[in-house]
């Protein structure tokens, strides 16, 4: 009977993460309980777009951060999405504010050598050399990426927690390795606070590539043992982690 309440108070949550589409997350955004990084990836993705000529969003989800930020960005913007759910969506929003979409993957992308002066993603897998590869002498890599300690609250509930790696430090040497000078650096993690076990629910459903085989029945039992352990009076308090990385070519 407790499990047929518990699994009735998250089901709208699960319900809400099966509907999802875009990359939209502005209502289930966290309370900080300590600083949030020092760097704003906006805010930096407009000062590298003064000046360049073509520009480059990676995974541009339904394409809402990139409108955002049009403005600030050359006139010749493309932008890649995988997800057949969210390439029509991007370009429903971006093809009017001449951005072009193509859809495929990030780790082997199709464009020829030096097609862009400036590449951004954020939060979107890529390999470094197939980024240098088309970044064009004195181009610029700016990405703001989720790091390794991301939730490592999580990762003793969800045994299938995907462990990606030391992402910064490989991407790091990457970007070195493929000729690319790193211009900025930072890691920063931070505690935060989510409403409640709902939110964290919908962020896990909507993560496949970090929670493969997430579900309302089977992790039942792991979500009320970390509401159990991490519950306080703030909320669910959980690790983010963030990088930032900028290189030029
Ligand atoms: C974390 S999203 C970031 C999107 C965008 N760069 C931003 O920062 O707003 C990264 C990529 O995951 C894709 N994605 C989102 N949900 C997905 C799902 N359920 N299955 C596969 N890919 C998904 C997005 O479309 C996007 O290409």
């Amino acid at each position: 009977m407790k499990r047929a309440q518990e699994l009735a108070r998250l089901k709208p949550w699960f319900e809400r993460a099966r509907d999802f589409s875009g990359w939209d997350l502005s209502k289930v955004r966290p309370r900080l309980i300590e600083p949030a990084p020092a760097w704003d990836y906006e805010t930096i993705v407009r000062q590298y777009g003064l000046g360049k000529r073509d520009a480059l969003d990676m995974g541009t989800g339904g394409g809402e951060l990139l409108a955002r930020i049009r403005e600030a960005l050359p006139a010749r913007t493309t932008a890649t999405e995988e997800w057949n759910v969210n390439a029509p969506i991007a370009k429903k929003r971006l093809a009017p504010l001449g951005v072009e979409i193509v859809r495929c993957r990030s780790l082997l992308l199709p464009f020829v050598e030096s097609a862009f002066d400036l590449v951004i993603n954020r939060h979107e897998e890529l390999e470094p050399r197939e980024v240098a590869r088309v970044l064009s002498v004195g181009g610029h890599v700016v990405t703001q990426q989720v790091g390794r300690d991301n939730w490592s609250e999580l990762r003793s509930f969800f045994p299938m927690m995907t462990d990606f790696g030391d992402l910064y430090g490989n991407y790091i040497r990457g970007f070195e390795s493929a000729g690319l000078q790193i211009i900025r650096k930072n890691q920063h993690d931070y505690k935060v606070a989510y409403r409640d076990l709902g939110e964290i629910v919908f962020l896990l459903a909507i993560s496949p590539w970090s929670f493969p085989g997430f579900s309302p029945e089977g992790d039942l039992d792991a979500l009320l043992a970390l509401e159990s352990d991490y519950l306080t009076e703030d909320g669910l308090v959980l690790t983010e982690s963030r990088f930032l990385i900028i290189a030029e070519k």
